[in-house]
């Protein structure tokens, strides 16, 4: 990945496929429907806009004006080794990260050997699949490939999205799906509710952790920071939106629980599938979308610890490959593992605490301080010198964006922070 993108149109695909996976189909869907639906929608979306955009400004500014990874970046704009906790938290983050993501992963390569064969291997091969398809785009250097392939097939996962929108709205009852999903009922909203939602900004922004400051790294001077980012936000949202109609309508249609869990969408889809025509094909289709749509966000979350191997290390690329590979196989089989068996850890399943420790504190700590050393640290009219470079930088976009990084935001981490650790 050491050479810029050709194209504007490039870098949107290749950040908006980092952020657009497993987030917006599986995890978006499961929290709004353990957090009351519609008050969980309206809180998400004020954390996107007030928390998520202006920190994917945020990291889209330091990585081009840096053109480095997360830690050289730090090292660079500040002149000092200071901020390298936070390099090293995102190199750990994103380890932990793919670990358990790369589990719902293989969750998609067994409903698709279901839905071809009819047969599913054990989990842990399911997971080692997926895992061995990331490993081998990142082994190859395809990521080009991918980009391209992506670009045309992650519109056709939107079309299949679009399919299902259809079907599930014309089931009898699907009204009350919709109502669930766009009517918030403000009784439901509590500490943990705001919890949930900002750890989904993180999440699906691919937020917090150097991913997009990495891809902003490759971005060329006359990029617009600012469209791009509010491009990538809104396919992410439109996706997760769409994913949401396909889903509660049809919840709520066929009787089962909006609050199942994780296992939501993997057991509500197949039944909507089920009353479609053809509709083995498009299930298979569908599948084969969401694992690619997995894969082009995983490979991003190990290109954050393999840059770091690579370019600080002084590692061959190859060799830094192997050794993350061979840290991930391990947790992400113990994960596996942890997922279908009784043990646990005061209460949680190590796949649980993978999740809980990256998007609800690693994450959020991470885009904080990229916002707090932005905000308050960086020189002001250098951060501003970069936003205006290649876009029409408007004074009332620069002093939203500017007290959003350093009071809003901060003060909506913590407090939320503050909250879910009380709650
Ligand atoms: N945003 C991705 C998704 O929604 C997950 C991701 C997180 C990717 C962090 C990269 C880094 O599935």
């Amino acid at each position: 990945m050491a050479n810029k993108f050709a194209t504007k149109f490039g870098v949107v695909m290749a950040a908006a496929g980092s952020a657009v996976g497993l987030g917006n189909v599986w995890r978006f869907p499961y929290l709004a429907g353990q957090n009351g639906g519609g008050a969980f929608l309206l809180i998400y979306l004020v954390c996107i806009l007030f928390v998520g955009m202006p920190i994917v400004l945020s990291e889209f500014v330091i990585g081009r004006r840096s053109g480095q990874n997360a830690l050289e970046a730090m090292r660079t704009l500040s002149g000092s080794h200071r901020w390298d906790w936070l390099g090293i938290m995102c190199v750990v983050c994103g380890i932990l990260f793919i670990s358990f993501y790369i589990v719902i992963a293989g969750w998609c390569v067994r409903y698709l050997s279901l839905s071809i064969f009819h047969a599913a291997l054990p989990d842990i091969a399911n997971t080692l699949i997926a895992l061995a398809l990331n490993v081998g785009i990142i082994w190859f250097g395809v990521e080009k490939g991918i980009e391209r392939i992506s670009t045309l097939l992650m519109p056709l996962l939107l079309i299949i999205l679009l399919m299902l929108v259809i079907r599930s709205l014309t089931l009898p009852g699907s009204g009350e799906g919709l109502k669930f999903l766009f009517t918030p009922d403000f009784s439901k909203i509590t500490p943990s509710v705001f919890m949930a939602a900002i750890s989904q900004a993180f999440f699906t922004l691919s937020i917090g952790l150097g991913c997009m400051l990495t891809y902003a790294a490759y971005m060329k001077k006359n990029q617009n920071l600012i469209a791009t980012a509010t491009q990538v936000v809104g396919i992410d949202t439109l996706v997760a939106i769409v994913a949401g109609i396909a889903i509660f309508p049809a919840v709520f249609s066929l009787g089962f629980s909006p609050a199942e869990g994780p296992q939501l969408v993997f057991s509500v889809l197949p039944a909507v599938f089920a009353e479609m025509p053809g509709g083995s094909i498009f299930m298979v289709l569908f599948y084969i979308l969401l694992l690619i749509a997995a894969i082009t966000s995983s490979i991003s979350m190990q290109e954050v610890a393999v840059a770091y191997f690579d370019e600080q290390r002084h590692m061959p690329r190859r060799k830094a490959i192997l050794l993350t590979t061979g840290i991930i196989i391990v947790l992400s089989v113990l994960c596996t593992i942890s997922c279908n068996s009784s043990i646990n850890l005061c209460g949680r399943s190590l796949f649980d605490w993978f999740d809980y420790l990256t998007s609800k504190f690693m994450m959020p700590i991470g885009g904080l301080a990229f916002a707090i050393y932005l905000g308050w640290f960086y020189p002001l009219k250098d951060t501003r010198e970069e936003l205006q470079q290649g876009s029409n930088l408007k004074p009332w976009f620069w002093h939203t964006f500017l007290w959003t990084i350093r009071i809003i935001v901060p003060i909506a981490i913590l407090a939320i922070f503050i909250n879910g650790l009380l709650a």
